[in-house]
């Protein structure tokens, strides 16, 4: 196999056991699927669709409707092919080979993974014996380092770094700081206003989680525009497909759980809605207590995780 990186032959296959059953937390599903009336009102958008065009290059309409739910503004708004495929685009942005990732362990396997095929160096943050993060630890490692990426709440351990903690980071380090807020429904607060204030910041969301949506596969970011711009570059085109587009918009276009208001949709609790200064609960400082931790029986992250939606609002009916 001489014809591949050898850094590619190293690599163990990236491989997901199926567990049957209705709470997966290798994986962090939600474990219901949309009623059958959405999914009927999807398939009858989908008709409407021209599947022999590209899809809109900018997911236009699913930016407009993201912007409008989160009150950010649209140029600040990159969706994508699930999260991973953003985070596969912050490392391709941000480092080369000389350059050093940084990340938290344990933590989602998938910032290493893609370091790894990129041949970028990576050094990790040790989680405290409970789990809680280890800020200060974080902020020396992060010193230089040309990406600094992590979960908050964190998969697998479900601890995070609170608004007041990503701010001190962001004083002390000048790479790219990526906040994955795969998680942020389950947790309340969000550093996403402080993109307003850090040239430097990107936070992650998915429509995986808590939306339930991980078979449709759509992520996206949100930053400063200026940065979100050149970001754009390195992503590859027409990765969000036109369905996913489409089922995203029908979704997102429905109160949750019957709730009349849409503006409380899963994805974007009130608390959250907030880059710009309006109601936020932006106001921890430093790291969360640990919520919920794991088992303990692997201080690696499986392949997407296994305990953040643990005593989450996620369970089975
Ligand atoms: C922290 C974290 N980020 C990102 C992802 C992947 O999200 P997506 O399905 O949008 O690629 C996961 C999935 O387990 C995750 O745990």
């Amino acid at each position: 196999m001489s014809c591949l990186k050898p850094r590619i032959l190293r690599l163990e296959a990236y491989t997901v056991s199926q567990e049957p059953g209705c709470v997966k937390l290798n994986q962090n599903e939600a474990p219901d699927d949309l009623p059958p009336e959405v999914k009927r009102a999807v398939l009858a958008r989908l008709g409407d669709i021209a599947w022999n065009r590209y899809p809109s290059q900018g997911a236009e309409a699913l930016v407009r409707r993201l912007s409008a739910d989160l009150d950010f503004p649209a140029e600040g708004i990159l969706v994508g092919n699930g999260s991973n495929e953003i985070i596969q685009t912050l490392v391709t942005a941000a480092c080369g080979p000389d350059d050093r990732l940084v990340t938290v362990t344990p933590g989602f396997a998938v910032y290493k993974r893609v370091a790894a095929t990129l041949g970028v160096g990576v050094e990790e943050s040790p989680l405290r014996e409970d789990f809680s993060f280890d800020l200060d630890d974080l902020i020396a490692r992060g010193r230089g380092a040309s990406l600094v990426i992590f979960a908050s709440p964190n998969n697998p351990t479900g601890t995070a770094i609170e608004p007041g903690g990503v701010e001190k980071l962001l004083k002390a380090v000048d790479g790219l700081v990526a906040v994955d807020e795969a998680y942020v429904e389950f947790h309340g607060s969000t550093a996403l206003r402080l993109t307003a204030e850090h040239e430097n910041l990107v936070i992650l969301r998915t429509f995986s989680k808590a939306m339930g949506l991980a078979g449709l596969r759509l992520g996206f970011l949100l930053g400063p525009p200026a940065l979100v711009r050149e970001l754009a570059k390195a992503k590859l085109p027409f990765s969000a497909g036109a369905l996913q587009q489409a089922v995203a918009l029908e979704v997102l276009a429905r109160p949750p759980n019957g709730s009349a208001s849409r503006k409380r949709s899963p994805g974007y609790p009130a608390s959250t809605r907030s880059p710009r200064g309006r109601t936020s609960s932006c106001s921890g400082s430093g790291t969360s207590p640990p919520r919920r931790s794991t088992n303990g029986s692997s201080r690696e992250a499986s392949s997407s995780g296994r305990s953040a939606a643990r005593g989450s609002r996620t369970s089975c009916a």
